[in-house]
């Protein structure tokens, strides 16, 4: 088995979900602008009249703006913890809920009762076809060893004139976590000496360079052409929106600690503190500034497809 599907199949956000709100650094206000303006962009007028779903919903920072507009909805996730933190957000709003804790639970939604969370792999999912109008997919397709199958579902469950949001992230904060191409932070920043420190600390001791070992295995070409074969077409991408935030070394110790980059999970949790311990002892004698800080600029990128 290669490290991709080992990854894949081990991997859990029960491990993250506490603080995986912490570790992405989301601004709330952004997030329900992209919801409002994705529903405009998609002349939804009338949200109440429409039934979302989204696979990997996780915490609900993307579905929750869409839901507080109006709309009908189901959130799936393989993560129970994940979804507790979701009822967190929705018991403390007061939007009432139910949750489905099998996948053949799912009964409908009601005038009272508008939003449901199911529990379970949206590969298994038992849903009615073509039930949604919307369906959202954020940064769910690179986690999915079979994520053609997911394309395949999707189309299968969309409605004939409805859309489908697929949703990426941008960040130098999370690309230098990844090892992937980071554009806006110098090579010899402290933020990227740190990084590159635990990467060679990590192969040290017997795990890939976060790079090599991050789940991801189909490309964005791929992506576009699965979705062509199912006669889905990309209609247009929304104006990106971006934000800013700053972060420093501490930021870094802070998700290697509670390994919030999906690679960092087939590490047991002991070990890990001790290649962070071992990071920071000689990030500190390399002069490394922690507490020095970056500002990173973060953005949201929908492309709106549709059958
Ligand atoms: C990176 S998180 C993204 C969560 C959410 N979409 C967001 O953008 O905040 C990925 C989520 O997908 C979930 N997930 C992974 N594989 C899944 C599957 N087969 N079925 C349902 N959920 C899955 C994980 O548990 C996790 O909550």
């Amino acid at each position: 088995m290669d490290m991709n599907s080992a990854i894949k199949e081990n991997i859990s956000f029960d491990v993250i979900a506490p603080n995986y709100d912490k570790t992405r650094h989301r601004d709330e206000a952004i997030t329900k602008k992209m919801a409002h303006q994705a529903l405009a962009s998609l002349n939804i007028t009338n949200p109440e009249d429409i039934c979302c779903l989204e696979g990997g919903v996780g915490s609900g920072t993307i579905l929750l703006p869409f839901i507080e507009a109006g709309v009908n909805a189901t959130g799936v996730d393989i993560s129970k913890e994940m979804l507790r933190e979701f009822e967190i957000k929705l018991k403390k709003r007061g939007i009432p809920y139910r949750y489905h804790s099998t996948l053949t639970a799912h009964k409908g939604l009601s005038e009272s009762i508008k939003v449901q969370l199911i529990h379970g792999s949206i590969l298994d999912m038992q849903l009615e076809e073509k039930a949604f109008d919307l369906i959202i997919s954020a940064l769910i397709f690179h986690l999915i060893k079979d994520w053609k199958r997911l394309i395949e579902i999707y189309s299968h469950l969309l409605k004939q004139d409805g859309f489908l949001l697929i949703i990426d992230e941008e960040s130098d904060f999370l690309n230098i976590q990844s090892g992937v191409e980071c554009k806006n932070i110098r090579r010899d920043s402290d933020l990227r000496r740190f990084m590159e420190i635990y990467d060679n600390i990590r192969i040290d001791h017997g795990f890939p360079a976060i790079k090599e070992s991050i789940p991801g295995t189909f490309s964005k070409k791929a992506l576009r052409n699965e979705i062509a074969r199912h006669g889905l077409k990309q209609v247009r991408q929304l104006d990106n929106l971006s934000w800013h935030y700053n972060v420093n070394c501490k930021d870094i110790i802070y998700n290697l600690k509670k390994r919030a980059t999906s690679a960092l999970q087939v590490i047991p949790q002991n070990t890990q503190m001790r290649l962070v311990e071992i990071t920071l002892e000689e990030a500190l004698q390399k002069g490394i500034d922690i507490d020095k800080q970056y500002q990173i600029t973060h953005s949201f990128r929908v492309s709106v497809i549709s059958l």
